[in-house]
């Protein structure tokens, strides 16, 4: 297994949590370290620092107890704030800015920021060169590989990024026009690992153990970022980083420890965002885990209508003992 590094770290393994808004809290974040990813990158936060005091933006910051390395998402279009940004979740503990120029959503492309970016290189080269002059932890990049189909710069940003001193290039395998339409490719990606020197990181669609080692193959990459197939299966770094190191696929878990891990991830939403809003957040949560399992989308309507901690709870685990039962029947 390649080590990989960024800046002064060294991973424990090749397998990066994606930044996901809504989604990589830092109860996620810390579920997912604890089952194996070798690194966690936190949900985007604004450049624009005059936000900084809403509820939402100051959840999203790092807090006490976010595992290390801890790396920072800041997306954004000019490069002053994004150079300030970085100056001040670095203040805050970051050890990682990662800038976002990868991200589609309307609501940040719109303000010439994520991926739309990509559409004009000499910003770019403004954006990283301000942001890594601004702080002296290591800066990583993410694109996708271009802004359409006939504009696949992926390269072309890759070099500028190298240039500027970016410590790793995470890129996705779409193209900003793609948005999650199609399936990711990955010939860009090699091709980019082939331009440059420094880590690339391969993501899209990487949602097994088997898929993980076909892209890294396929690409050359360092490392790999997984996002969606994370989702109600934090337990999938450790499935795919014991595949990378063994070549054995790990049995999936049992019933009991997804009980385990679900509740543990119910509590800490809870403890995070308190009542209001942590039962809110559960809820797509919960859906996620329990998607493929039998009854679950009885289970599930029932679930959301619920509005207090203590009953998300009891349903979860009423959910599991049926279970149980149901398979002490079959195995009886
Ligand atoms: C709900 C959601 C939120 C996302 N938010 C971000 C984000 O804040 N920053 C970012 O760079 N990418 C964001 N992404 C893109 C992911 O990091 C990743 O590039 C993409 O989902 C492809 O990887 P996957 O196929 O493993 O999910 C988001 C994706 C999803 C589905």
């Amino acid at each position: 297994m390649s080590v990989v590094r960024i800046g002064p770290y060294t991973l424990p393994n090749q397998l990066i949590l994606a930044p996901m808004a809504g989604v990589t809290d830092q109860p996620f974040r810390q579920l997912c370290r604890r089952l194996g990813a070798g690194l966690v990158v936190s949900e985007m936060v604004t450049s624009d620092v005059r936000l900084w005091n809403s509820r939402k933006s100051s959840l999203r910051m790092i807090h006490n107890g976010d595992p290390e390395p801890r790396s920072v998402q800041i997306a954004g279009g000019d490069p002053e704030m994004l150079a300030e940004a970085a100056r001040r979740n670095v203040e805050l503990g970051a050890q990682i800015i990662d800038i976002n120029m990868g991200c589609p959503a309307k609501k940040v492309c719109n303000k010439a920021a994520g991926s739309a970016l990509l559409k004009d290189e000499e910003l770019v080269a403004a954006i990283l060169d301000a942001v890594v002059k601004a702080v002296d932890v290591p800066v990583t990049l993410k694109i996708r590989t271009g802004w359409d189909r006939a504009n696949k710069n992926g390269i072309s940003v890759a070099k500028i990024a190298e240039q500027a001193g970016i410590s790793a290039l995470a890129v996705h395998g779409r193209t900003r026009a793609d948005l999650y339409t199609g399936q990711a490719e990955y010939d860009t990606i090699a091709a980019i690992k082939q331009a440059v020197r420094i880590p690339v990181f391969a993501n899209g669609d990487i949602d097994s153990p088997h898929k993980a080692r076909s892209v890294l193959a396929a690409t050359g990459a360092d490392g790999l970022l997984i996002g969606r197939a994370a989702q109600g299966r934090p337990w999938i770094f450790r499935e795919i980083a014991h595949y990378l190191a063994t070549g054995q696929e790990l049995a999936a878990p049992p019933l009991h420890e997804i009980e385990r891990i679900l509740l543990e991830h119910l509590s800490a939403l809870h403890a995070f965002y308190g009542e209001v809003m942590g039962v809110r957040i559960a809820r797509k949560h919960v859906g996620w885990y329990l998607a493929t399992l039998p009854g679950a989308r009885e289970f599930r309507t029932d679930f959301n209508r619920l509005d207090s901690t203590d009953a998300q709870y009891t349903h979860v685990r009423q959910f599991f003992a049926a279970r149980h039962n149901k398979d002490n029947e079959v195995a009886a």
